[in-house]
């Protein structure tokens, strides 16, 4: 499953070759991680797979002749291009792989690929000696200078029974590969990014802790925005009902301020953006009885120490690392959120006042205000979690 290709509109093309069987396994690869699928097929391709065959995977029909039917129903190559996010050819054969590098576009889908504004993906299949040939090498030359992406055949036994390069890349390698490459590009690919989401729990005995209400939301959500503009995440999470799945991030579930703390300094080292949203407990009782407590006595009286304020720890030996608090008041909230940014040598503080309603903690809307170090402020509006996790990280990047 790879998030960043859900909802993207997906051309495969797909040509002669005995490789035409892991076009099936490729659409379902796509179809899996939520992308919207059309194939398109050269004529001679139907002879190793069936249309039916990926028509049904696709969810759509194949397309392989400029029209249909006795209608005369145009499959427009112009609008197939436009429709496409990117637009992924394999197998290419020797064959079709020098109609793309001239330009002869005797079939659907080399009128599609030359229309296509989107880029496109090559993946070759042939025998190691047309593959080595130099006029395979020339218009594989050609058209990586065209802008399209090679995606290198592999090494391995080939229909013809000889072994060596020629066999097209499988499809897990090929989903990947362009999985990878979309992120690229985006503002946060290359960079790691460590969250602390929800609550802390502090033990009391084996079964009561000292909690709070916090539900972890803004936390998740900031790392989703994290990991959709290419992140990797690493979320150090409180116990919380949120779950989350996508490729770039690592859930670390805890339960104590002393844990997170722990985890935190096991990877803040590598992390480019430290973005603290754990609502931590300050206290923890300062013994934890190992039996459940019985009801004896009228009162009961629990002595409580700070927790190590994991933050500010790392503020102290922070390098490069970008550093993001959160401050949740209930008055002298500005005064008291750029007091925590300069004690806790952060470089952006994201104040939540208690005050604004649908604010906080357990709602699925936040109204915030973010403190840069340099001073300047800015005030949002009420929006939902995902909203506001959008405007941090965009704050954020600006910043960097
Ligand atoms: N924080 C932390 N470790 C703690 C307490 C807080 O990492 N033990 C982080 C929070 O995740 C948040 C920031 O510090 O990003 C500010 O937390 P907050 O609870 O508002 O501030 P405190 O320093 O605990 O001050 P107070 O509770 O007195 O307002």
């Amino acid at each position: 499953m790879y998030t960043n290709l859900k909802d993207k509109n997906v051309i495969i093309g797909v040509t002669a070759s005995i490789a035409a069987y892991k076009s099936a396994l490729l659409v379902r690869e796509f179809i899996k991680s939520g992308a919207n699928v059309k194939v398109i097929m050269t004529k001679a391709a139907r002879e190793f797979i069936t249309p039916l065959t990926l028509s049904t995977l696709s969810k759509n029909p194949v397309h392989t002749k400029f029209s249909t039917g006795d209608e005369g129903v145009w499959n427009s190559h112009v609008d197939l291009g436009i429709w496409a996010d990117f637009m992924v050819m394999a197998p290419v054969t020797a064959n079709t792989l020098g109609k793309m590098a001239n330009g002869l576009a005797d079939n659907l889908l080399i009128a599609t690929y030359l229309s296509a504004r989107c880029p496109v993906y090559f993946a070759p299949a042939m025998d190691l000696d047309m593959y080595h040939h130099p006029s395979t090498t020339a218009n594989i030359t050609k058209l990586k200078e065209y802008g399209n992406i090679f995606i290198e055949a592999g090494f391995g036994e080939l229909a013809s029974g000889l072994i060596g390069e020629g066999r097209m890349a499988e499809p897990s390698e090929i989903i990947k590969f362009i999985s990878n490459d979309i992120s690229k590009d985006l503002p946060l690919s290359n960079k790691k990014v460590l969250i602390t989401a929800g609550p802390t729990h502090e033990a009391i005995d084996p079964v009561r802790f000292i909690g709070n209400n916090s539900s972890g939301k803004m936390g998740y959500a900031l790392a989703k925005e994290c990991a959709n503009l290419g992140a990797d995440v690493i979320v150090i999470s409180g116990p919380t009902a949120e779950t989350v799945s996508h490729k770039n991030i690592k859930v670390i579930s805890i339960k104590s301020a002393n844990d997170m703390y722990n985890s935190v300094h096991e990877n803040i080292k590598n992390t480019d953006i430290g973005i603290f949203a754990a609502a931590v407990a300050d206290y923890k009782p300062k013994f934890v009885v190992d039996k459940k407590i019985k009801k004896k006595t009228e009162t009961l009286d629990i002595e409580l120490v700070p927790t190590q304020d994991i933050l500010a720890s790392v503020g102290k030996i922070k390098t490069n690392q970008f550093l993001v608090g959160f401050a949740l008041e209930t008055d002298n909230e500005l005064e008291n959120a750029q007091g925590k940014l300069k004690r806790k040598n952060l470089d952006m503080i994201v104040l939540n006042s208690l005050k604004d309603s649908g604010a906080g903690f357990a709602h699925n809307t936040n109204k915030i205000t973010i403190i840069e170090r340099s001073g300047n402020i800015s005030e949002f509006n009420l929006k939902s979690k995902q909203e506001v996790a959008t405007d941090i990280i965009a704050s954020v990047i600006s910043k960097m």
